[in-house]
Formats: C-alpha cells, structure tokens, sequence
C-alpha cells in the first residue's frame, strides 16, 4: 500500500504525553495529515514542557485541547467533542505515567479526560527510558490496557535514547505509527466495503409547495454513515431532505421523492456489500402532483393517493445471498410484534425497531432483531448507538 492516502477522510486525535519525544510529534501530524487524515491535539501539561501547543495548533490547523478547566477550550472542542469527532485516539509519547493513569481511569488532564470519553480504537505508542519501561509496573499496565481489545500498540523501539541509554524506549519510527493508526480501522468487519444507506423523510409533492412528509430528521442515518465510515467503509447515503448538516467523507445523493429515492437506490446496488434502509419513505404519494399550486377554492375534499414503490423490499430481493440487508422500523405501538414481521416479510437480516417518537431526538433506544432469533437492546444519543448498532449486525 502506497503511504500516501492511506488515512483519507480519518479524524485523529493525537494525544501527546510529557516526554522528550514529544518534539516528534510535530512531525507525526504532519504524517499522519500527509496520510489524509484529519488531526486534532490533546496535550498533557508534560508535554507542554517539551513543545508548545501553539506549533502544534498551526501544524495541525486546529485548536489544541489542553486545559479542561478553560470554560471556551472545553465548550467548543474539550473533553467531549474530541472523543465524539475523533474515530481513532493515537497516544504518543505515551510516557510511563501517561498508562498508569489511562490503566486507572483517571481524568486529570485534557488527554486523560478526553480518552476516558472515548469508545472507539486507541493507539499507545509508548516512549520513555528503558528501566521505566522495564518497571514491573509499566508491563503490567500495559498488559492491562492491551487485554482491551480498544487499545493496540506500535513500538517502543529498541535503539539510542535520548539520556544516553540504549535499550527499549524510543518511540516507534513515525511511518510505523502512521500505518499502525490505519490499520485501527482497516481491522474492522467494515473495512473496504461498500455501504448504501437511505435516511431522511420523503416528501410527496401535491403542488409546488405542498406536500406529504413525516418528521424524520435523517440524524440516526447519517449517524449510521459516519460510524461506517469511520469503520473504513465506503459509504454512499440516499438522503431525503433534511436539515442535519452532513457529515465530511460521505458521498451523498440528495433525493426528494421516494420515487426518486427508489431510481437513486437501484442504480447504485452493484457491488454493495451492506444496505441499510434508514429512511421513513411515505408510504403514499399523491396520485396527481399538479404543476401550479392549487387554488383553495379548486382543491379537491378529498385526496386520491397511491402507493410508494417499497424501497426495501425490492433491494432486498435484488441483493439476497450478495449483502447484508438491514431494515429500520418505526412503530408506534406493538414495535418488536411488527418488527418481527417485517423482518420476514422483506427477508433481512437484521431490523432496528423503534418507536416514532424517536424521529426528531437525538437520542433513541432500539432493539436489533435478527433472522437468526437474536435480540440486542440498544439506548444512547444516536452517535453511540450508530456505533452500537454497527457492532450488533457485524458479529
Ligand atoms: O414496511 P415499513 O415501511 O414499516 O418498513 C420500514 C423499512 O422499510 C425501513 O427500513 C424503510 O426505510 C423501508 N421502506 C422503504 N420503502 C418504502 C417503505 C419503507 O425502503 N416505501
């Protein structure tokens, strides 16, 4: 694999420990922006010792997160927003301290606070003098933290160090950090593969400015798509109209009707490996769409209606044996009953059952039904649960 590009569309937080090899890290963001990922820094107030947050902000182009304590740093990208943004944590010079603290469940400083938040893959890249690294205390909470499937490891590197010293303790060679990082993601079950995703409402036009729609926010689809690119997917979104902002890294197709959230999703089934039918498609469309808007006083009482092409059903049929198929569905009452259902009915794999009320929070709680039996309870803001879900449907 060629070392350029390697980490496109990859948003990295670095976390930078007190120790003199934190003077690599200026060029490891290079590195690992090189690579195409996008970084942001946490230091530990050690590391602001060894080089200072101001070369690493303008290296970076972002803001560094060094003090929980500063009311501006931490409501605008602290110790919660960098856990939500990053996808991958790489922890170098990861100091002797810096894992004893990590292995404890401490959050006493920006990087600490910030990991202690985070549920996706972290990287140690351990740096430090050898007889620390020796220290039965650093292996075993190294051991520790590496029983956690979360958390990997590049180097130490054996070689001179910096007191003088030769041994191991020399921060991993950067381009070894660089692929260890893409490798976090390219690991998973969702690495490589291509992903198409509906989301959003439809609308079904009467006139120019009316309409049939439902509250759908397209918050828990585009959710979806961001985690399974955080996963190393290529992700296309089919996306009914919405407001939620759209995250980077997806390719998107911007639909209105069901009609032609139906032609966009037929065109695009060659070579999918997952479907995931988020979108509340209106079952109904108006059986004419008038061309001008419909004088009050012509307006019909009553309104003839047709059926919706059932997007789903028919991807369904067309990718069978090909992909993994995932319907959503959203009940108002007796949800896992009618869920059962549907997930026979149109063959799936797996369905997310949920209740409308769900439609505009940004929280939910859902249950995954699969055609093996299985049953998985899932709650959280739909950023976690996207994660959730992902795991869920790729055991
Ligand atoms: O049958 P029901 O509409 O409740 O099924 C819900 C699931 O089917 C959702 O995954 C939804 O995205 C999908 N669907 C569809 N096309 C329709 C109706 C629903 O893809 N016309």
């Amino acid at each position: 694999m060629s070392s350029s590009g390697y980490l496109r569309g990859r948003r990295i937080a670095l976390c930078v420990g007190g120790g003199i090899a934190a003077y690599k890290t200026a060029d490891l963001t290079r590195e690992l922006m090189r690579a195409g990922a996008t970084v942001r820094i946490a230091m530990t107030p050690a590391a602001r010792e060894f080089i200072t947050p101001l070369t690493l902000q303008s290296l970076s182009g972002h803001p560094v997160f060094t003090d929980p304590f500063d009311p501006a740093q931490d409501s605008s990208f602290g110790h919660l927003h960098l856990p939500r943004w990053a996808d991958a944590f790489v922890i170098a010079p990861a100091t002797a301290d810096l894992l004893a603290r990590i292995r404890a469940g401490m959050g006493n400083d920006a990087v600490t606070t910030a990991l202690l938040a985070f549920r996706g893959p972290v990287l140690l890249a351990p740096a430090m003098n050898t007889a620390m690294w020796e220290n039965p205390v650093t292996k075993a909470n190294v051991a520790a933290l590496l029983a956690d499937r979360r958390f990997r490891m590049v180097g130490p590197d054996v070689g001179p160090l910096a007191d003088g010293d030769v041994g191991a303790g020399r921060l991993a060679e950067l381009p070894k950090i660089v692929a260890a990082a893409a490798a976090l993601a390219e690991a998973g079950p969702l690495a490589g593969k291509r992903v198409l995703l509906t989301a959003g409402p439809t609308r079904e036009h009467l006139d120019p400015v009316r309409y049939l729609s439902n509250p759908s926010s397209g918050k828990m689809g585009l959710a979806l798509a961001d985690a399974a690119r955080a996963r190393g997917a290529h992700v296309t979104v089919v996306l009914g109209p919405v407001s939620e902002p759209v995250p980077d890294g997806l390719e998107v197709v911007r639909v209105v009707s069901a009609d032609e959230m139906h032609a966009a999703v037929m065109q695009r089934l060659d070579g999918v490996d997952v479907f995931l039918a988020c979108a509340a498609v209106s079952d109904f469309k108006p059986a004419q769409r008038a061309a001008q808007k419909v004088k009050k006083d012509a307006a019909p009482a009553q309104l003839e209606l047709v059926r919706n092409p059932d997007i789903l059903l028919e991807a369904s049929a067309k990718l069978q044996g090909r992909a993994l198929i995932i319907g959503f569905a959203a009940e108002s009452e007796e949800v896992l009953a009618h869920a059962q259902k549907k997930l026979a009915a149109k063959k799936l794999d797996f369905i997310v059952a949920n209740d409308t009320r769900a439609f505009e929070a940004s929280t939910n709680a859902v249950t995954v039904l699969g055609k093996d039996g299985s049953v998985k309870e899932l709650q959280g803001e739909k950023r976690d649960l996207a994660a959730k879900i992902w795991e869920t449907v790729c055991r």
